[in-house]
């Protein structure tokens, strides 16, 4: 019988060599789940790759005297590097470069072409010649460009449009009709409301102000426009449209597109109608997972505050780091990045939790039996019953939540079960069983419990923690095969009851939190000027991406009258200790002071922040930064270079005015 698929993708990345750990977020999450469903017995495609078309591109590479095909070939195998150091076991590699990949598109440009899907029209729009950049008539300052302030002149320019505005009822009939189609149930109300049902324009596909893209085979003026370029990488990576397209009859239509929040629309609105146009069914799921920020903001090379993945996973093993991430974000929200948060959570629950449960058991095994084996004479005791339910409550909480990609909730109920049996060696107390030798049934009984939950957790952790289990097999006596299948876990009792235990590695090494906490903000900085040399990531989005992502961020005065704006007068302020960046003030707002801290630390002393007038964020949900309660947010500017300038009125005016 033939297995049944899965076909798992991440959006396509932009050619970068600063990816950063927020990037890999996605396709860490991704990889848990086509990690489990293989465990599962699937046959799953797991698709990742790079959106490499663009004008950003084509100029970078200009500006670096080489080809854009150069350019971009250098930067892939960088990222392909990457992955491979985060054990990313993805099936395909696709590139927007890919020759199969340029055809199918022009396929797909003609289709919908023919069928009157997509006409030639005209683009048009505010244009700043210095900065080369398109603008919409909303987005000038005074009517001339927002980033220089220079004039701009009115084009337009010929291009050919995707009839989106057709597909609007049969789109929100698809969403009403499908809720499990766009996850989590908020993004869908999103789309819905804020989109959707306010009314869908035509969409621009094709231009011919660049080269770098995929000519329209029909007009050579034309490139196709990151729309049909880069969604369309799910289907032609499968053979759409080509002579061999046995993989897309397989696993089209993809169980899940996972992707970041900022791109939903375009996977729930755009491509959706693009697969109805094409008369392809649609993906079952798109879902949209939050971002990983830093102090509450995006984390992006233009704030200059990217963390590097590939230094801490040299520092603390790959494991750890897709654990941290996978265990932190509840998946589907936000989640907040902080070096210290890294280092407890691999002391608490890796060092003390699993590894302690690992070399406590191993070493009594060692130590009371001959051999390190154990007997086939055991005994139970009382808490046995307990624990055996206590694990078959987990193992089924913990795959109904990784089936719904909510791995946070999946890691915490099989840390339940880790953190039983540590409790059950403080119940059980081997070491007073091993005082008489009558009592060697029940001490050999109790190893077994504890070596069988190991093999239980050590089998669950692996889609998360690839490199982890195959280190306990070898300390439990076992190697990869029947006993260590998934589907073992169901039967309590598969370990053979003569186990034997051999001490090995330290697999999570407790790390002394000040020390590292130190070296680690050290080479962040030696990385940091690297970062910045490096365009920022949201200018090689082609610029109409940008202005559609721009125009996403529109909101209405009822959304801006939810932020309360009010001037507060910082009366005291102190240098937060042994954090480089942050400022901790007091900041009287009319009768009230509240305590806020800011990450301006490089930029103002405490003696100059005091006595300034600033704008404060008021009703922002407090945080706590480094143990330290912040009851709102001070606003500032920032510059490409991540310099920040705390912002304040023009004129006098008393704390706790309101601002409007
Ligand atoms: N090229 C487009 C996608 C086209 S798909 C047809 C793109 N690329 S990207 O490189 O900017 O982003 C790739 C993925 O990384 C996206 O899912 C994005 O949400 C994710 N992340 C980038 N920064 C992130 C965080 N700080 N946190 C979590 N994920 C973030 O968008």
């Amino acid at each position: 019988m033939s297995k049944p698929t899965y076909y798992i993708t991440t959006p396509i990345y932009y050619p970068s060599n600063k990816l950063h750990i927020g990037h890999s977020y996605t396709t860490v999450a991704a990889d848990a789940m086509a990690r489990y469903k293989r465990l599962r017995g699937y046959d799953v495609m797991f698709l990742t790759g790079t959106d490499e078309h663009g004008q950003k591109i084509e100029r970078r590479a200009q500006e670096e005297g080489i080809t854009p095909q150069a350019f971009v070939d250098n930067i892939v195998d960088w990222i392909k590097d990457l992955w491979k150091t985060m054990d990313i076991t993805y099936d395909k590699f696709i590139r927007t470069t890919d020759a199969e990949h340029k055809e199918t598109v022009q396929k797909i440009f003609k289709t919908l072409y023919d069928k009157g899907d997509i006409y030639k029209s005209e683009y048009e729009g505010k244009y700043c010649t210095p900065c080369e950049t398109f603008f919409t008539e909303h987005q000038l300052k005074d009517g001339k460009c927002p980033d220089c302030g220079r004039p701009v002149e009115a084009v337009k320019e010929e291009s050919y449009f995707f009839k989106l505005s057709a597909y609007q009822d049969k789109l929100i009939k698809y969403i009403e009709d499908n809720p499990e189609f766009i996850q989590p149930q908020t993004r869908q109300n999103e789309m819905l409301n804020n989109f959707l049902r306010p009314g869908l324009a035509d969409l621009c596909v094709s231009r011919t102000s660049f080269k770098w893209g995929v000519p329209v085979e029909f007009d050579p003026g034309h490139v196709v426009y990151v729309w049909i370029d880069a969604l369309s990488n799910y289907i032609s990576a499968l053979g759409y449209l080509s002579d061999q397209d046995e993989a897309f009859k397989k696993y089209w239509p993809a169980d899940v597109h996972l992707v970041g929040k900022e791109i939903v629309r375009f996977h729930t609105i755009i491509w959706p109608a693009l697969l109805m146009a094409l008369e392809l069914p649609l993906p079952k799921q798109v879902f949209g997972h939050g971002w990983l920020v830093i102090d509450g903001g995006k984390m992006s090379k233009s704030v200059g505050n990217v963390v590097d993945p590939s230094i801490l996973v040299d520092r603390y093993s790959s494991d750890a780091i897709r654990y941290f991430l996978l265990r932190e974000i509840a998946f589907g929200q936000d989640g907040n990045f902080t070096n210290e948060a890294l280092i407890t959570r691999i002391n608490s629950d890796l060092a003390n939790d699993l590894g302690n449960l690992t070399s406590r058991t191993v070493a009594m095994i060692e130590k009371y039996f001959e051999g390190g084996t154990l007997p086939e004479v055991q005994e139970e005791n009382e808490f046995d019953p307990d624990i055996k339910t206590l694990v078959k409550t987990q193992i089924q909480k913990a795959e109904d939540n990784i089936e719904k990609l909510f791995f946070n909730n999946a890691l915490e109920d099989i840390w339940v079960i880790i953190r039983r049996l540590n409790k059950y060696i403080d119940e059980t107390m081997p070491w007073i069983l091993a005082k008489d030798e009558a009592n060697k049934p029940k001490l050999a009984g109790v190893l077994y419990t504890l070596a069988e939950g190991l093999r239980i957790v050590s089998i669950m952790v692996e889609p998360f923690m690839p490199q982890t289990p195959e280190k306990i097999w070898a300390q439990i006596g076992l190697q990869r095969g029947e006993l260590t299948a998934w589907d073992s876990i169901h039967t309590w009792g598969t370990l053979p009851k003569a186990a034997t235990a051999k001490k090995g590695e330290n697999m999570f090494p407790r790390i002394d939190k000040e020390k590292e906490l130190e070296a680690l903000e050290l080479a962040s900085a030696q990385t940091q000027p690297a970062q910045k040399e490096t365009k920022p990531e949201d200018k090689e989005k082609p610029q109409q991406e940008k202005q559609e992502a721009e125009q996403l961020e529109y909101i209405t005065i009822d959304d801006f009258a939810k932020v309360e704006l009010k001037i507060g007068e910082v009366i005291e302020c102190e240098r937060v200790p042994k954090a480089d960046k942050l400022l901790v003030s007091k900041i009287k707002i009319g009768e009230e002071v509240r305590q806020i801290v800011s990450g301006i630390a490089k930029y103002y002393t405490p003696e100059e922040f005091v006595g300034k007038k600033v704008v404060v964020v008021t009703n922002l949900k407090p945080v706590k930064l480094r143990g330290l309660l912040s009851e709102g947010m001070v606003l500032c500017a920032a510059d490409d270079t991540g310099k920040l300038v705390a912002v304040g009125p023009l004129g006098e005016i008393v704390s706790g005015a309101e601002v409007r």
